[in-house]
Order: structure tokens, then sequence, then C-alpha cells
């Protein structure tokens, strides 16, 4: 750590090294653990820099001192001076970097007392996490969390040094501004001196990005804050970070050449691991028909495989009439039980399916050997023959007789494999198997690939159908450009046609996990009008929400895209850690609190006066009858 001598220290409790020895130096930090062995006291005082060993002996600070020292608890702030010196033969602590020496004090002052804390930064004790959050300030005590804070810290410099060499401006956009259309609800600020209006917190800072482009800044970056009035999940926070960029005159290769640029130098500076060179790019429609995702996890087989025209040529119902049917292979899967495989079916259904058709892949002999089958005759009964010594057993088996050495040589499988068909619409089919995939990954523990799998998701498709409002929805956002040779079937009037057309947006993903998306924007302002009319914004709407955005597209619009990463989730990625609320230091829970300063909370009348605001409450359902 850089550190300004004070007059509490001239080091950090990480910086001592046996070279230090004997060099007279104050500390100062906390006490993180004490130890009284009568005639000595040992202390381990603690900063965000490490720990550094000291010890009072009376001889060296005398009595008053040393009986001072024995009444030091944890969490105690003091500074002390003293002589570094080197620990004793066999008393050296190899897991510290200040392990080979201690601080004999001379002098102590005692900066602060605390009471016994709620918990304590020793990263063995295992806190509940609303505890954390209440404390948050002893929480970000812990070791892991300072390393995260630090790494984010880390990657936000690296990103204004590498955008900074290579031109990019970074500016403030407003906060204070109006609904910008992310496809989430706004936080809503009352305006006080323009009575019933509100400003929107910006759910990202787009259209003020594009503007920028209009004004000819040319290259622009911003490490901000986005609202979502979402709900918060491991992944997703109200208020999270992106490192939004955009350019002028440039392609989606342009953009991603930045990005990838930008991710490699941070993956290697942070973890000293290489990203490939280039980035591997799926299409869209890969992306769900192999993997039911647009963020598919590549560290993990499971493909999904169509076996429509096998699954036709049976007499099975399920599979004989649905409009797709594809297959999974889960790898040593035959070892679920009958009882787990009867979940998975109803856990299928939670997400739109009927059911989830599954059968085993054995060897018989080896299946014996193994116990799974327990006589051959159980074997004789139920193994359906499935080529080169496989047989499938139990689940759907019966029914894939016809079939079952086709549909074991399509999909690969092996002794000991699951294979799980969904058989529906395309868009049940790759939810179900998408998600059971990540599932099996997870239940079954099954080995990563690779530690990072990195793949950018192109050509998305410009329009997403909404069944439940019969319109359609921008799949983006309403600013991402049609493909050059698409932009005539918007003309088209055709569903299918206008559900085709695909869009300049990308994505980039690791693991499984979307942290950046972008697109190259519309620059024109016809075109821009008529994605917003397919969009059902009506021209009056168009005017009244957009009309700043459609006159600037007048005024000579360069061509221009850009993206925004998500800077969480990366730190997530960078700390190989799951929940979201451990990257950033003061988050909101699960159902949106500030456990620690109590927010949201009531405002006075006053306030609520000033910004002309009545609250109603939402009237309570009526309460049931209890009991007779
Ligand atoms: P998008 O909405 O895809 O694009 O957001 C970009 C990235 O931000 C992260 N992200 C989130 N992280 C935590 N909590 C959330 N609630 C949350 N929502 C999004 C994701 C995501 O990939 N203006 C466009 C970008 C552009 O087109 O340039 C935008 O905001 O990692
Ligand atoms: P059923 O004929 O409804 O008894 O279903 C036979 C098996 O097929 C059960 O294991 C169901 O879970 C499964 N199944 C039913 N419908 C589907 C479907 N649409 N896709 C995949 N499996 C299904």
């Amino acid at each position: 750590m850089e550190y300004i001598e004070t007059r509490y220290r001239t080091h950090t409790c990480g910086q001592l090294r046996k070279a230090d020895v004997p060099k007279v130096v104050r500390l100062a930090g906390w006490v993180h653990s004490y130890r009284d062995h009568g005639g000595l006291v040992f202390i381990d005082l603690r900063d965000r820099d490490g720990l550094t060993q000291l010890v009072f002996d009376p001889d060296s600070c005398g009595k008053e001192i040393h009986e001072k020292a024995r009444f030091l608890r944890s969490e105690w702030v003091i500074s002390v001076s003293g002589e570094v010196e080197p620990r004793g033969e066999g008393l050296t602590n190899p897991k510290l970097a200040t392990g080979e020496i201690e601080v004999r004090v001379r002098s102590m002052e005692v900066l602060s007392e605390s009471p016994t804390p709620p918990f304590t930064p020793d990263e063995r004790e295992v806190v509940n996490e609303e505890r954390r959050l209440q404390y948050r300030y002893l929480d970000l005590r812990r070791g892991a969390m300072q390393e995260t804070l630090r790494t984010r810290y880390r990657v936000t410099k690296i990103m204004r040094d590498v955008l900074g060499e290579a031109g990019f401006w970074e500016i403030e956009t407003p906060f204070l501004t109006r609904s910008t259309p992310e496809g989430a609800r706004d936080f809503i600020v009352p305006a006080r001196t323009a009575p019933g209006m509100f400003y929107a917190l910006p759910q990202s800072p787009q259209l003020f990005k594009q503007l920028l482009m209009v004004s000819g800044c040319d290259k622009y970056m911003q490490i901000v804050r986005c609202f979502r009035d979402e709900d918060p999940r491991a992944d997703r926070q109200a208020e999270f970070t992106q490192l939004d960029v955009e350019m002028a005159f440039i392609d989606r290769e342009d953009v991603i050449t930045v990005i990838e640029g930008l991710l490699r130098r941070i993956w290697k500076e942070i973890l000293n691991v290489e990203i490939p060179n280039p980035v591997p790019h799926m299409e869209y429609d890969e992306a769900m028909g192999t993997y039911g995702s647009d963020r598919p996890d590549l560290r993990f087989g499971m493909k999904l495989v169509d076996i429509t025209d096998l699954a036709h040529q049976t007499e099975f119902a399920v599979f004989k009439n649905a409009p797709l049917v594809k297959c999974i292979v889960v790898p040593g899967g035959s070892k679920l039980t009958r009882k787990e495989t009867d979940a998975l079916a109803e856990w299928a259904k939670g997400f739109g399916a009927k059911g989830l058709a599954v059968t085993k892949v054995l060897n018989v002999e080896q299946a014996l050997k193994e116990k799974v089958i327990q006589s051959e005759a159980e074997a004789k009964s139920g193994a359906i023959p499935a080529g080169d010594g496989l047989h499938l057993y139990t689940g759907v088996a019966k029914f894939l007789a016809s079939i079952a050495p086709q549909i074991v040589e399509r999909v690969g499988a092996k002794h000991g494999d699951l294979l799980c068909f969904g058989a529906d619409s395309p868009k049940v089919v790759h939810k179900v198997l998408g998600e059971l995939r990540l599932k099996m990954a997870k239940d079954l523990q099954l080995k990563p690939s690779q530690e990072f799998a990195w793949v950018w998701v192109v050509n998305f498709p410009l329009f997403e159908h909404d069944m439940e409002e019969n319109r359609y929805v921008a799949t983006h956002h309403p600013f991402t450009a049609p493909l050059d040779e698409d932009v005539a079937k918007m003309d088209s009037g055709d569903r299918a046609t206008i559900e085709s057309i695909k869009s300049k947006a990308y994505d980039i993903v690791v693991n499984g996990s979307e942290i950046g998306g972008g697109s190259i924007r519309i620059h024109r302002m016809d075109v821009q009008q008529k994605v917003f009319g397919l969009l059902g914004i009506t021209p009056e709407q168009q005017k009244n929400k957009f009309g700043f955005l459609l006159d600037a597209l007048q005024y000579g619009a360069p061509p221009h895209g850009g993206l925004a990463l998500g800077l969480d989730r990366m730190i997530m990625l960078l700390r190989n850690l799951s929940n979201i609320r451990d990257v950033i230091a003061f988050p909101k829970t699960q159902t949106g609190h500030d456990v620690m300063c109590q927010a949201p909370n009531t405002i006075d009348e006053r306030q609520l006066k000033e910004t002309h605001i009545k609250v109603v409450m939402p009237v309570a359902p009526p309460a049931k009858p209890t009991g007779a």
C-alpha cells in the first residue's frame, strides 16, 4: 500500500520485512487478536494492508504500558511505536507477509475503544447476511471484502487508463432526467419546482451518449450508476454500475476490438489469465438452438440435439405430436434415482413444460457389475438395445425401441449417461433444456472444461413479440439498428418476416453470465421513426418522449455504436463470487432495503408538502377468517 507518514504511523501493518530490522517504526490499526502469555502480551495489529505481530514486554515498554496492553480487546484502535525485530527460530509464520518479524513495542496510544463487536473480521466466522449488512462497516473489515473493494478499484482504474489512452473522454450525464427505455421500471423523483412533475433516474445513459456522438465527442466513456426498479436477484441490483462506452464512425467489430482489448488487460492484470484472441462469435439463433439460452455457459457440453425426425417415427404421443423434440446428454446422470428424475419433471413444469422424458444409457454387463441393474432377468425385461453394447433403461425407454440406436449415435451417449428430452414448441423446449443444462452442471458438480468460457453472442432479433400485450418489443432497446440487409423487411407488414429481422446488437458472455451488451445504433431519423412505429409508439408519443432524439438525428448524426459492461458482474467473476451484494460496498437486500441506514424510509410532512405529494397507502387485503 502507498502510505503517507503521519503522526500515527510510519508504515502499514503489511509492510515490514526482515530487511527493516532494527528500524524504529510507528504502526496504527485494529487489535485483530491478542494472546496474554503472562509475562508477554502478543497482539496481531491489523489494517487494510495486513497484520503485524506486536510484542509487549515489560522490559521494553515498561510496566504501565504492559499492564494497559493486557486490557486491549478485539477491534480497539491503537497506535504503537517500537523496534522491528526478527522472530525467533521456529516462530516465523510463512502464511503472513510480515511473518518473519515482530515489533517490540516501546510506547502505545489507545485511539478508540470498542465494545465486543457483533462479529469479528475473522474470515472463519459465519455470519448471517442481514447482520453483515446491518453492520456493513464491520463486515467490510474482513480481508476478503477489502480485497474485493481493492479489485473493484483496480478494475475501474484499468478501464480509465486503457480507454483514456485510446482517446475516450469520461463525460458525466444527468441522474435527474426522464424515463430511458431499457425495459425496467423507473425510480422517480418528485420535482419540487414543478408540481405534479417527476424526474426519472436513468436506467442507463443511453440517449445522452448517443447525443454526445451527435455532438462530435467521438469517443465517450463513463463509469456510471444506473437505476432499474426491478426485483433484486443474485446477479441484479436496483442500483448498479456500468462501464458505458460509445464511439462514432465505427462498425460492430471496432467496438468489439476495443472492449476485448480492455477485458484482456483486466483479466491479465487481475488474474494473470489470458482471454482467447479473438473471442469466438456465436449467432443468437445458434445460442438458443444449441444451448437454449442467449447467454450460453460454454464450460459444459450437454448441447441440445434435435431429434424431431426420429421422435416422429415413434408411437409415443408426447414425441409424435410435438413440433420440436430435442435431447441433452447428462454425463453420469444415470446415477439419478427415480425419485430424483421425477422431481426433475416437476421442476421442468415450472418452465412451462408438460413434463420431462428421461431414460438411462447403460451397458448391461457393466450395469450388472456396478449393481445398477440387479439381475439378468431385470435387464432382459427392461433394457432396450441401442447398439454398441448399450441399452436404454427405465423412463421412456420402452417407447424408443425403434429409434434407440439412432438416438444414441446422434447424441453421442455412453454408458452411465442420462438422456433428457423436451417435446414442445421451440420456445418451451429451449427454455427447459437450457435451464436443465445449468441445473445438471450444478447438481452433479460437473467439472468445467475451462475456467472462463468467453463468447460474443451476435445478430439478435431486432424485435420480440410480446404475447400478453400482443405487440413487438425491442430485444435490446429501440435505438438498435437492424442489419442493413434487413432494413427493407420492416415494411413487409408480415409478422414472421418482421420477427426474422436481425439487429446489430451483441452481448459479451462469460460462463453463462451476460457481462455486457451493446449495439450499433440507428443514426437516421426515418429508420428510427419506422422502428418506433413497429414498437407501437405513435408519432405523437415519439414527439413527446423522444422528440429531442429525433431532432438530433436530423442535424447530422454520425454512424455510432457502443456497449455497456456490468461492472458488478465482472467483479463477481474476477473474485469468483456468486452474490452481487458481495461486490458492492453498501448494497440493498433482496427486498431492496438498506438495513444499515434504514432506506427506504418515510419523509416528513414538510417534504411531502413541498413536493406536492399525498401518500395513499395500499389497502390491505381483507384478513382471512381464522378458525370456526
Ligand atoms: P443492458 O441493459 O444490456 O444495456 O446493460 C448492460 C449490462 O449491465 C449489466 N446489468 C446489470 N447489472 C446488475 N444489476 C442489474 N440490474 C443490471 N442490469 C444490467 C449487465 C448488462 O450486460 N444502454 C445499454 C448498453 C448499450 O446499448 O450500449 C444497456 O444498458 O451486465
Ligand atoms: P405421459 O405420457 O404424460 O405419462 O408422459 C410420459 C413421460 O413423458 C413422462 O416422463 C413425462 O414427464 C414426459 N413428458 C410429458 N410431456 C412431455 C413433453 N412435452 N416433453 C418432454 N417430456 C414430456
